[in-house]
């Protein structure tokens, strides 16, 4: 949106894929440790997220907002303060109608959602020092007009309190009773573009439903032209490492994908338990510089073969990252070319596997054998020198 603070895709964490409603303050600051500890932060992570759940079920005498007084007893200035001591961002999560998400579906509590008082919780979350507001819609009543109205309400409450707060929205967009993805760019500076993601492959939803990584790919793909610097599709939070549901394999793909889109990166895992393995991928420098190239393209599905898929995202520097995608659950060879994935004519080109690190060179043909449920991931440039060294996202979170 128009002042939008997220000229890249936000990086971060979000208590909701793992946690769900049993969170608390201890919780928390010990994930906003996790990121420090874990070299998350280093790699370019900002945001540590506070879903749903947080809130007392009441309002106080001035109709101010507060948190839980058990699992919140400090209070959200406070917890901002830690996050914000340890460098790093504070975001919170409400929802624009009568009460949050949690409380529609299994009415935990009392009304506490922002109707009415849009204004006065905005100038609240900027006295907390919040940095990134998640406002859910969460519910099937309303139209997109409706929605318009609302979601741009606290678009304008956010930034007439003049502090910077990226602007996560979920209007519900894909579900059945509130219509198709809808390019929410003037409004948010990030949209939720599919129902709710689920730590599955394949869910085989279609509709009001959970849906795997192989979904939230079919419904994103159409979506390219509106994502850019300061308005992202948003395909849900990740699921790598959750539960430990996907094998290694099918995180590095699940990954790969969410960041040759240039989605937000918002991490769903326990960060503080999380395997050698899970932080590798999450901070792996050269598939986060991808994601955060300046450009901010959408990688295009340039080849749909069925299960094999080719998908290609030009980066500011001239060079194209391209996914070689396996959906299947067989190993499959997977080929394109530089001129499919959208390279200029040349007597050569280099390729370096982001995963491997194999470095080679090619006079145009992209080909590898890929394993089920896997990805290959090359960046590919003009040239013949072989490359040898990696990219570095190191010092992007201050420069932003
Ligand atoms: C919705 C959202 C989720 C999460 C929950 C919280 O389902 O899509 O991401 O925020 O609400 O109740």
């Amino acid at each position: 949106a128009p002042g939008s603070p997220a000229l890249r895709p936000p990086l971060g964490w979000n208590s909701w894929n793992t946690f769900g409603c049993d969170i608390n303050e201890t919780k928390i600051r010990a994930a906003a440790d996790a990121m420090v500890n874990s070299g998350m932060r280093e790699a370019g992570y900002e945001y540590v997220v506070v879903d749903d759940c947080w809130q007392a079920t009441t309002r106080d005498a001035s109709g101010n907002l507060r948190s839980d007084p058990t699992r919140f007893p400090s209070g959200m200035k406070a917890l901002g303060d830690y996050i914000h001591s340890k460098g790093l961002k504070f975001g919170i999560y409400q929802a624009p109608r009568e009460e949050t998400c949690a409380q529609y579906f299994n009415a935990i509590g009392g009304a506490t959602g922002a109707l009415g008082h849009e204004q006065q919780d905005a100038n609240t979350f900027a006295s907390w020092g919040v940095d990134f507001l998640k406002y859910d819609w969460c519910s099937p009543w309303g139209t997109l007009n409706d929605q318009i109205a609302s979601f741009s309400l606290m678009r304008d409450a956010l930034r007439a309190t003049g502090r910077p707060i990226v602007y996560s929205i979920n209007s519900n967009s894909a579900h059945s009773n509130t219509g198709p993805s809808y390019d929410w760019s003037p409004v948010a500076d990030m949209w939720r573009t599919t129902e709710d993601i689920t730590d599955k492959w394949r869910s085989g939803c279609t509709g009001d439903c959970f849906m795997g990584v192989t979904e939230i790919l079919d419904v994103q793909a159409p979506l390219h032209a509106w994502n850019g610097p300061g308005h992202w599709n948003d395909p849900d939070m990740l699921e790598v490492g959750v539960r430990g549901t996907f094998t290694p394999t099918e995180n590095r793909a699940h990954f790969s994908m969410w960041a040759i889109m240039a989605s937000p990166l918002i991490a769903g895992n326990d960060i503080t338990t999380m395997s050698a393995d899970v932080r590798t991928v999450l901070t792996d420098p050269d598939v986060l510089a991808i994601n955060q190239d300046s450009l901010g393209r959408q990688a295009q599905r340039v080849r749909d073969f069925g299960e094999t898929e080719v998908w290609a995202k030009t980066l500011s520097d001239g060079s194209v990252a391209v996914a070689l995608l396996n959906r299947s659950g067989s190993t499959a060879t997977i080929s394109t070319t530089a001129a499919e994935v959208g390279m200029p004519a040349a007597s050569g080109y280099n390729l370096f596997e982001v995963w491997t690190h194999a470095a080679s060179n090619t006079s145009g043909a992209i080909s590898a054998t890929v394993p089920a449920h896997g990805v290959a991931m090359y960046r590919v440039r003009t040239g013949s020198t072989t490359p040898t060294d990696t990219f570095s996202l190191r010092g992007v979170g201050s420069n932003r």
